[in-house]
């Protein structure tokens, strides 16, 4: 596929590395300098490449959201037309000092995001993870056990389209349903932050949901007398 990055730091700056390295067209775009952005391609390889918001959402299958909240208005602004397009979005909405969730309970920065972009295709995903522990998750992507990753959204193309890119870069995709579920994630994602980043063990933090079967009650053994 096609990837356009919009946002080229901790998050989209690793994601599209991977995306690339994983064998998909990637353009990074929107960092404070185009010389970071020219690293990013040159460090991910012969797929990918340097441009602007719109030259990365041109022609591209997703493109990946991964700017603060107060940058949103702006990245979108400069993609352009941005209608049937798929979004996949890891930004959350968070105040100009990430001292608190601004959009929640009964809306989600995704909802307000689809809102902002009417006609496109929104995607909730990779939110939940520190990118800290992105590389080492793509590095052991072949193990039989793969960290999950939830992710919810309305369009069902626009879900398989996430559903790969999350599969690509290693872990396994949990359908949570549509995009009204991301008022559940994006709360839950400052849980994995706060235990991320303010309790010791640090950010490598991935997680897994179990699926446990319930035991069988045992069978009384009946004696034949
Ligand atoms: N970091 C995480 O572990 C994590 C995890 C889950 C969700 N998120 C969410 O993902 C989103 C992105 O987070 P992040 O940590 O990747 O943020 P980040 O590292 O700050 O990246 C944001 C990108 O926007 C660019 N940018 C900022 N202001 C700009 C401006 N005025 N002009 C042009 N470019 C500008 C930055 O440029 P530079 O590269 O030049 O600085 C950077 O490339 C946020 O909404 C965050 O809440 C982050």
């Amino acid at each position: 596929m096609r990837v356009g990055i919009l946002g080229s730091g901790l998050m989209g700056g690793k994601l599209g590395t991977l995306f690339a390295r994983a064998g998909h067209e990637v353009v990074f775009s929107y960092a404070r300098t185009r010389g970071k952005l020219d690293r990013l391609a040159r460090e991910a390889g012969p797929n990918a490449a340097a441009g602007t918001p719109a030259e990365a959402s041109k022609d591209s299958d997703a493109v990946l959201l991964a700017v603060h909240w107060s940058r949103v208005n702006e990245v979108l602004g400069q993609a352009g037309d941005l209608d049937g397009k798929v979004i996949v979005t890891c930004s959350l909405p968070m105040s100009d000092d990430d001292s608190e969730v601004v959009v929640t309970h009964t809306s989600s920065g995704a909802e307000e995001l689809a809102k902002r972009a009417p006609g496109a295709r929104v995607v909730l995903a990779f939110n939940t993870v520190p990118s800290e522990v992105l590389f080492g998750v793509f590095e052991a992507r072949r193990r039989a056990t793969r960290p999950s990753l939830a992710y919810c959204g309305d369009d069902s193309r626009a879900k398989r389209v996430a559903a790969r890119l999350i599969r690509d870069v290693g872990f396994e995709p949990v359908d949570s349903g549509p995009l009204r579920i991301a008022r559940y994630m994006e709360p839950f994602t400052l849980l994995i932050a706060q235990l991320a980043y303010e309790r010791p063990g640090g950010p490598e933090l991935a997680y897994r949901f179990e699926r446990f079967k319930p035991r069988r009650p045992k069978r009384k053994r009946t004696s034949r007398a």
